[in-house]
């Protein structure tokens, strides 16, 4: 296992939509997502996506180990591989966010509440869930780093947008 860099927004990698992942279970991948695993806990993330690494592959790992994070929203960890998102309500609701490629910032978001996706595991079993609150909103976080965009282009109000030690200093 390997901590790999994350690269920060302005990288033009960000930007661009990842490639679909062809082939499941080989070595190759279960490595990728071993570093990925290695890289987000290193740096206290709830979410990492794989252009993050340099990796322009239709990949995201998010959520918790319970036993690092007993306070934490239930959101399972997962590997999600080609995802899909299928919003389940028209209904948004706003909340903020932070990213590992733009640190030290946060800014607030509108998410769709509930949302139904679908993918694959790193060995290629199928996931189907449907979720909300913040489940809902870590996987449309992630899920838009694989069609290039970062939540500050989501950012409705920019005055709602800055550096966490200022906006939650009181
Ligand atoms: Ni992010």
């Amino acid at each position: 296992m390997a901590i790999k860099e994350i690269i920060k927004m302005g990288h033009p990698l960000l930007l661009e939509k990842a490639k679909p992942v062809t082939e499941f279970d080989t070595p190759e991948l279960h490595k990728l997502v071993e570093d990925m695993i290695e890289t987000m806990e290193s740096e206290n993330g709830a979410g990492l996506a794989a252009p993050q690494i340099n990796e322009g592959i239709q990949l995201v790992i998010f959520g918790y180990d319970t036993e690092r994070y007993p306070d934490a929203e239930d959101v399972p960890f997962t590997v999600l591989i080609n995802p899909t998102i299928r919003p389940l309500t028209k209904e948004t609701e706003d909340g903020w966010e932070g990213c590992l490629s733009v640190p030290g910032m946060r800014g607030l978001v509108p998410r769709y509440k509930k949302i139904n996706y679908k993918g694959f595991d790193q060995y290629g079993k199928p996931i189907d869930r449907d979720v909300e609150g913040f489940h809902a909103r870590v996987v449309q976080h992630e899920c838009d780093h694989l069609i290039g965009m970062l939540y500050p282009l989501r950012i409705k109000d920019l005055r709602f947008f800055g550096f966490e030690d200022t906006l939650f200093s009181e």
